[in-house]
């Protein structure tokens, strides 16, 4: 497993390699994955594409040298639900990430084309735009450029499984008229070439515009409509954000995480935390395949730290928790009202609450029954019904057939 963590890190670095050796006459297009991909935090600026943000919402930001524009978008939607990504021409990125479950795939753990399954749930996308670090616990990836190469060629598990087929993709490609159309409007600064590059740059495209703010807590709280949500919401909001429940030290922006970064915050705001998930030898110990940012970082005291996902659209996400172990929204309440889940039996057998490197956020509580219908009627007010249904983000290649 930690093989196929450092295999991720390089990655972004070996791909270029690998690409330029086998096509000569490419050289510019495979050095150019590597920038958008080691650069990005440092070459960013605001999205001025029109998203469609209300506005209280900030903008998000983007590569300088991946700027958003309607082809490209266009492009990146129909490479999302393109099966011509994958080794046996099975699966696509909306196979684990579908639009009506916020792109989550409503499993524990994902399968690939192999069967193999990825040690993680799959993470939804919504305001994915506004993410400075990529996926469950990996301070080191920071684009949307840099994650799509994960489930394109990652080995450890594989994905989509396109690792040595690169020639392939572009070939198949190559034979579909639509891409022959897309390519050279999407990208006219690179001759719509075909290539790596210009794949991740599409797919991070469409990626940034899934925006997801038109729920009814969003009326609510940033629209000034009292009415948007009900009193149980209300009061489950005020919950929500207060001491004694602690939620907001780690769910606070607009987004209920605290990984962000967009134009009027463009310092990116990073924190990964311990929830005593689990306590495997009572010394604090996750479960061997998942340890959280201790996995790369070696750090004994960075055991079981993720990153706190966005909160939205939390209704329709299930199952919950980096590795999918949690249900329902009651459990996971279950879970930080004792300060930590205790598991009696089985491997993974211990007691949460106990585990020395939990977050001080994470103390417990007695909650009523009143309190639990509130905080679970807040969370479900976050449900954005346009952004399940935007035709916009639906799979392109249906509507043609
Ligand atoms: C086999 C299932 C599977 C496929 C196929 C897949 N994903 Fe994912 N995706 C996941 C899982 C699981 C995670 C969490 C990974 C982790 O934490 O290590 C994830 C995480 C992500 C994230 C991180 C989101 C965040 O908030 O940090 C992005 C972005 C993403 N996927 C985009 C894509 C794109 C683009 C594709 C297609 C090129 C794709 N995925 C294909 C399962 C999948
Ligand atoms: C110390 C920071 C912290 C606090 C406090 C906290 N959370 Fe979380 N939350 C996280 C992290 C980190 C995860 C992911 C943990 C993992 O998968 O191991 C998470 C996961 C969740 C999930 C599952 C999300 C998903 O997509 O799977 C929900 C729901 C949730 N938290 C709700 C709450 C509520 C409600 C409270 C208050 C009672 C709360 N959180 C308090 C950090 C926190």
């Amino acid at each position: 497993m930690i093989r196929r963590r450092l295999a991720i890190v390089a990655l972004a670095v070996m791909l270029p390699a690998c690409a330029s050796g086998r096509n000569q006459a490419e050289p510019a297009a495979s050095s150019d994955v590597e920038t958008a991909a080691s650069s990005a935090v440092a070459d960013l600026v605001p999205v001025t594409y029109d998203l469609g943000l209300p506005d209280w919402t900030p903008p998000p930001l983007e590569p300088a040298s991946n700027r958003l524009n309607a082809d490209k978008v266009e492009l990146g939607r129909r490479l999302f639900y393109d099966v011509r990504l994958s080794a046996n021409l099975t699966k696509s990125c909306a196979s684990c990430h579908r639009q009506e479950l916020a792109f989550t795939d409503g499993l524990a753990v994902s399968p690939g084309v192999t069967g193999d399954h990825t040690p993680r749930n799959s993470m939804s996308l919504a305001n994915v735009a506004y993410a400075p670090v990529m996926t469950w616990g990996n301070p080191l990836l920071h684009s949307l450029e840099q994650q799509a190469l994960v489930p394109l060629f990652g080995q450890e598990p594989v994905e989509l499984g396109m690792a040595g087929l690169e020639a392939e993709m572009r070939r198949r490609l190559e034979a579909e008229p639509i891409y022959r159309d897309l390519f050279p409007k999407a990208f006219p600064d690179r001759k719509g070439e075909i290539s790596l590059a210009t794949v991740v740059r599409a797919l991070s495209a469409f990626e940034r515009t899934l925006i997801s703010v038109n729920s009814p807590y969003d009326r609510y709280r940033y629209e000034g409509d009292v009415n948007a949500i009900p009193d149980a919401a209300i009061r489950g909001e005020a919950l929500f954000f207060s001491e004694k429940f602690e939620c907001h030290h780690c769910h606070n922006n607009f987004n209920l995480n605290d990984n962000v970064m967009h134009a009027r915050a463009p310092h990116p705001e990073i924190a990964f935390h311990n929830t005593a998930l689990y306590n495997v030898d009572g010394k604090g110990a996750y479960p061997a395949e998942n340890t959280g940012i201790a996995e790369l970082t070696g750090r004994p005291e960075d055991m079981g730290r993720f990153k706190a996902p966005t909160l939205r659209n939390i209704a329709v996400t299930a199952p919950y928790m980096h590795d999918g172990s949690i249900t329902t929204l009651d459990e996971v309440l279950d879970h930080y009202a004792a300060g930590g889940r205790t598991i009696t039996s089985g491997p993974n057998a211990g007691v949460g609450h106990d585990n020395p490197l939990k977050s001080s956020f994470v103390p417990g509580f007695i909650m009523t029954p009143e309190e639990r219908a509130d905080l679970i009627a807040f969370l479900t007010s976050t449900t954005d019904e346009q952004f399940l249904k935007d035709p916009r983000f639906s799979d392109p290649w249906k509507q043609r057939r």
